[in-house]
């Protein structure tokens, strides 16, 4: 198993109820190091080429209205397997279906809004740690 990076956000669900600091205590505890982090508002053309693959999916209007309601917090992990250990830590996208103890499940109100980001593969972490930071940013 080697170190392995993924991409992260706090969404603005999460961040505009102010529990972004319990998650942040959540990636800590379970051993992810943070690489990077910001606090960041996407805008809709950001929303729209990063969740590009559901372009077609009913939920895309709604999904880049929410990602764009405010701030998010941005953040590059780094653990051994981290892509999959996030989105174990994460728990399914619907909450209903979310296992006990994780992030969506503690925390997400709908499959929407579901407090949370985490890459889906090595290729999209790298691409998506890139669309936000430079290299001088991961320390
Ligand atoms: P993410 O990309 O945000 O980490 O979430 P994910 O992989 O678990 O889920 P994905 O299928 O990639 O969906 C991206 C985000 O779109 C919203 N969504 N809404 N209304 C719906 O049926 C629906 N389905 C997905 C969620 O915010 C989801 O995280
Ligand atoms: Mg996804």
């Amino acid at each position: 198993m080697a170190l392995e990076r993924t991409f992260a956000m706090i969404k603005p669900d999460a961040v505009a109820r102010g529990i972004s600091g319990q998650i942040l205590q959540l990636i800590e505890e379970n051993g992810f190091r943070i690489v990077a982090m910001k606090k960041h508002p996407i805008s809709t053309k950001e929303a729209d080429g990063f969740y590009g693959v559901h372009r077609e999916r009913p939920f895309f209007a709604s999904l880049v209205k929410f990602m764009t309601e405010g701030p998010s917090i941005l953040l590059v992990l780094e653990k051994e397997s981290a892509i999959s250990a996030w989105r174990e830590l994460m728990g399914a996208t619907n909450p209903a279906n979310a296992a006990e103890g994780t992030i969506r499940k503690r925390f997400a109100e709908s499959i929407e809004r579901n407090c949370s980001h985490g890459s889906d593969a090595p290729e999209t972490a790298a691409v998506e740690c890139g669309y936000y930071f430079s290299a001088s940013e991961l320390l």
